[in-house]
């Protein structure tokens, strides 16, 4: 449905990912479509994006509702990391209260194939019990939000890979940190895993090109992983690419 509008459709896009950011430059110069992109702030990257761009949380269910109000937003893709659940619940609560439309981007989870050794875990604290099975050099690439879940595991040698240096030391007893942002690739990966001597591999099923090489890395050497599946998702319409979500936000401003 069309939105009739004078004034121009207001977009706003949860970002933090690939595909937030390259939503923003797809719809770019859209007549009628004012475009703002949200980002957490946990990191000083992707900020280099088209229209507007806000910065931090919004304060809750609550916060946000009123960030919609206050800003005149029309329409919402939540295009969010697919482990970034508190915002995505709170963005579904939010846009129901204040009748926004919202859309979810979420990329497909990664699917294994013939030669991969994958345990399924439901969370990073049930992965850390699962690595007493595993050798003691470990490949952590959760993120920094995550490693307080594997703190009590002094036998184990953390490799940590982050997108930047942490402000404050990990809270791991032992740990090495590589820092790196996305796109890697497989025989880099595969040299890093070797370098360290890496036993298992531990991931959240992010999906998405980016942070794949890892896995295709640990495939060719044999190596464990440890997948840590995805939350469950509030209902909602859901698209798997930007250009769907693209067209539905041009169906709605009736392009
Ligand atoms: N989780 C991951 O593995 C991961 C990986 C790559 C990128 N990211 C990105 O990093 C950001 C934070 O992820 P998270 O897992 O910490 O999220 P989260 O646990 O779901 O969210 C925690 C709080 O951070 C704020 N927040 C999160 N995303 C926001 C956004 N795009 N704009 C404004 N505020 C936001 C909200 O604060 P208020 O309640 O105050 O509104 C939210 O309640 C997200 O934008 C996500 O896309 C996450």
């Amino acid at each position: 449905m069309a939105l009739e509008t004078a004034t121009p459709t207001h977009l706003l896009i949860l970002g933090g990912t690939a595909e937030a950011a390259a939503l923003a430059r797809r719809l770019d110069g859209v007549p009628g479509l004012q475009v703002t992109s949200s980002l957490a702030g946990r990191t000083t990257g992707g900020r280099d994006l088209p229209g507007s761009l806000r910065v931090g949380g919004f304060g809750g269910v609550d916060g946000l509702a009123a960030y919609l109000a206050t800003a005149e937003i029309d329409l919402l893709v939540d295009a969010t990391h697919p482990f970034a659940a508190e915002i995505t619940r709170n963005a579904a609560a939010a846009c129901a209260a204040a009748g926004v439309a919202r859309l979810r981007l979420q990329r497909p989870a990664w699917q294994p194939m013939t030669g991969d050794r994958w345990e399924y875990v439901d969370a990073p604290a049930t992965a850390a019990p699962a690595l007493g099975r595993h050798g003691a050099n470990v490949f952590l690439a959760t993120g920094r939000s995550d490693l307080a879940a594997f703190s009590h595991l002094g036998d184990k040698h953390f490799l940590v890979r982050l997108v930047e240096s942490p402000q404050a030391p990990l809270e791991l007893a032992h740990a090495t940190l590589v820092t790196g942002r996305g796109p890697f690739r497989e025989a880099e990966d595969r040299a890093l895993l070797q370098k360290h001597a890496i036993d298992v591999v531990v991931t959240k099923n992010s999906g998405g090109d980016g942070a794949y090489a890892k896995l295709a890395a640990a495939r060719a050497l044999g190596l464990p992983v440890v997948m840590i599946d995805r939350p469950p998702e509030p209902e909602g319409e859901t698209v798997a690419s930007v250009n769907d979500a693209r067209d539905w936000v041009l169906a709605r401003i009736g392009r």
